[in-house]
Parts: structure tokens; C-alpha cells; sequence
């Protein structure tokens, strides 16, 4: 083995000691891309399965495996599972994307379900399980700001995917929080999610459905929520809408901005690479532009997993937007005429 591959490993590794070592989260990413010296490559860790990310524009490539067994050894995985990265996920035929997501580890045994912890919370994992194996550790520090705030607060998860944001709510002491997805076998396993972390499902709170489609719906009963979740995929079509990032956002902000309390806040969130962080501030300003909110935070990937390379920036782009409070009404009564 040439030495800088394991220099490389070890960088790597040293670089996440803190999470090797932290009892209450087990997922989380071992390599992260050119920033650990590996461009084509990305590795996270769930408990003892690991998902390897190939970058390959959606070919079927010989894995790395010499840096797959190596890392395998180190973290002292049971199975490595790899996905081959495609230009754009939304757009494959099922045939392609199973090729692209081989069900069977590349090393190791077979598994077909895990439970992963992130700050305590309970994930499944399904390594084999298509293209994304149930939770995308770089919204850790997403997750537990929402579950800082939740106390109290009615949560409309959008895009909720396995529905880490609801779970990371409620176990925040959320009074309610909604998920909607187009997909209900993804909704099926986010209730799961809710059952690993003695969280009773409703099953109203699992909500199939398109996201535009029920903005609109929420806008004309007047219902809002104190936080909404806006998390959605970079391009994405259903039989009801087409969206694009880059060209659909700040839509898409302002119908989510119309289902946020007066003083609650949306959370707008992009992992699109080809959209930087100043490009897309700017399309959620411009769903902000009728509204009395304000962009008051930004959080990106986790700094310790998910580093940046030398002259790149962050791609997770995370904007959390306060809505303006209601007026106050003071109560006083007017002056009484004679
Ligand atoms: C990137 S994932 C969201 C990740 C999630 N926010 C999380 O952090 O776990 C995108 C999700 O959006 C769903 N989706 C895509 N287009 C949709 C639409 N128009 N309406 C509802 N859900 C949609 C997909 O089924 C998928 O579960």
C-alpha cells in the first residue's frame, strides 16, 4: 500500500476523533470528497455499516477498495455498502437507479436494517436500500437546532424524507409536527424513526402528498405552523409540479412563508452544489421580498465530518428566516368623547 493513502486515512480519522468517541452519535462521515483527499469519494459510517459514496456522474465504476477495506478495518465495519453518485438522481429509471445501489455489500455481511445514533436520537438505516440509506448526517447541527427550539411549537416538516426533523422536534417537546412527502413507503419508515424513539405515531402526521400542492391548501384554510421545514431535493417532479432549485426557490419560500406564524420561523435548506451560498440568499430574499421576514441565522455541513476544501465553500446552505411577530395590541381603550 503507497503510504499517502494511509496518510491520507489516518488525516482523516484523527480529524473525527471527537466523533469516534462520542457515545450518543454513530453516524456520521469518515471521508468527505477532495477535502480529505479523495474527490470522488465520500464515506459515512452508521454503526457498523459503512456507505460509500462514488462520484462517478452516474456510471457503475471498480469501487476503491483498497481505501474501502482500510477504512473498513479502522472503524471496524461489519459491511461497506457503495452508491454511485448520478448527475441527477431524479431523473433515473428504476432499473438504473438499482444499478447504481447495488442491494449487497461490496465487503462484508449483509444487513439489511441498523439503528444509528445522532445525538442520541434513533435512526434505521437501510444500507442497501436504495441510493440514500434513511439519514444525511450533514444535517446533524440542523437537526439540533430544531430540536433547541421546538418546546411548545407546531412543526410542518417538508420534503420530511424518514422525518429526522419531526423526530428531532418532538423529542424537543414539540407540540405537534406534521411530515410531508410524496412518497409514502419513505413516510413508512420515518414512522419507524418515530417508534425507535418511543414517539407515538399519528398517523395524520404522515401526510402523502406534493408540498406545493399543500402549501396552497394550507394557505386557504389560514393554517400556519410555528416552524416550517423547507428542505427540498435539487430537482424533483411529481405528477402535480416540477421544481428546480435554482429556478423554483423563492416560490416555493413564499408559499412556505405564508404558512408560518407571525414570529415562527422557516428554515430554507439546499445541498445543490452548482448553487453557491450568496446565489441562493439571494432567491430566498426574493420569497421573503412580500413578507415581513428576515434571514436571522445560517448553518452549513458539520465542520468536523464534512470539511471544505482549500478554496471551496460550504455546500449545504442553511438559511433560518424569522418571521415578523404579529403587532402587539396594547389593550389600552380609546378616550372616551363626551
Ligand atoms: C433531499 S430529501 C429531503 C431530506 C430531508 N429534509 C431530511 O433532512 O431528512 C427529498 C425528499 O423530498 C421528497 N419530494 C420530492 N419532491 C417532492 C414534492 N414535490 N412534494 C413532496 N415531497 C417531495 C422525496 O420523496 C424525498 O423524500
Amino acid at each position: 500500500m503507497p503510504a499517502p493513502l494511509a496518510g491520507l486515512i489516518d488525516a482523516a480519522w484523527q480529524r473525527r476523533a471527537a466523533l469516534h468517541s462520542a457515545p450518543h452519535t454513530t453516524a456520521y462521515r469518515l471521508i468527505n470528497r477532495a477535502a480529505d483527499g479523495f474527490p470522488d469519494l465520500a464515506v459515512d459510517r452508521y454503526g457498523d455499516a459503512l456507505v460509500a459514496h462514488v462520484y462517478s456522474a452516474g456510471a457503475v465504476v471498480d469501487p476503491p477498495m483498497r481505501v474501502l477495506r482500510l477504512l473498513a478495518e479502522r472503524a471496524g465495519a461489519q459491511s461497506v455498502y457503495v452508491k454511485y453518485r448520478p448527475a441527477q438522481a431524479n431523473a433515473l429509471d428504476e432499473n438504473l437507479r438499482a444499478n447504481l445501489a447495488p442491494a449487497t455489500p461490496v465487503l462484508g455481511q449483509a444487513v439489511e436494517r441498523i439503528t444509528a445514533l445522532e445525538n442520541g436520537l434513533r435512526f434505521e438505516i437501510r444500507p442497501g436500500d436504495g441510493l440514500n440509506p434513511g439519514l444525511f448526517p450533514d444535517m446533524r447541527e440542523v437537526r439540533a437546532w430544531v430540536r433547541s427550539v421546538s418546546a411548545g411549537k407546531t412543526v410542518l416538516n417538508t420534503f420530511a424524507y424518514t422525518c429526522g426533523f419531526g423526530v428531532a422536534a418532538l423529542v424537543g417537546g414539540a407540540a405537534r409536527a406534521l411530515n410531508l412527502d410524496i412518497s409514502r413507503r419513505i413516510l413508512d419508515w420515518g414512522e419507524r424513526n418515530y417508534t425507535l424513539n418511543g414517539l407515538h405515531a399519528v398517523k395524520t402526521d404522515f401526510v402523502a402528498g406534493d408540498v406545493f400542492d399543500w402549501l396552497r391548501r394550507f394557505a386557504r384554510r389560514g393554517q400556519r405552523f410555528d416552524i416550517v421545514i423547507l428542505d427540498p431535493p435539487s430537482f424533483s417532479t411529481t405528477r402535480a409540479s416540477r421544481f428546480s432549485v435554482e429556478r423554483d426557490m423563492a416560490g416555493l419560500v413564499a408559499l412556505a412563508a405564508a404558512a408560518t406564524q407571525p414570529g415562527g420561523w422557516l428554515v430554507a435548506a439546499t445541498n445543490h452544489h452548482q448553487i453557491s451560498p450568496r446565489a441562493f440568499r439571494a432567491r430566498v430574499n426574493e420569497g421573503l421580498a412580500q413578507t415581513s421576514a428576515r434571514i436571522v441565522r445560517t448553518l452549513h455541513e458539520p465542520e468536523t465530518d464534512f470539511p471544505v476544501a482549500a478554496g471551496a465553500q460550504p455546500y449545504l446552505k442553511v438559511l433560518i428566516c424569522q418571521i415578523a411577530p404579529a403587532p402587539r395590541t396594547t389593550g389600552r381603550r380609546l378616550p372616551q368623547k363626551d
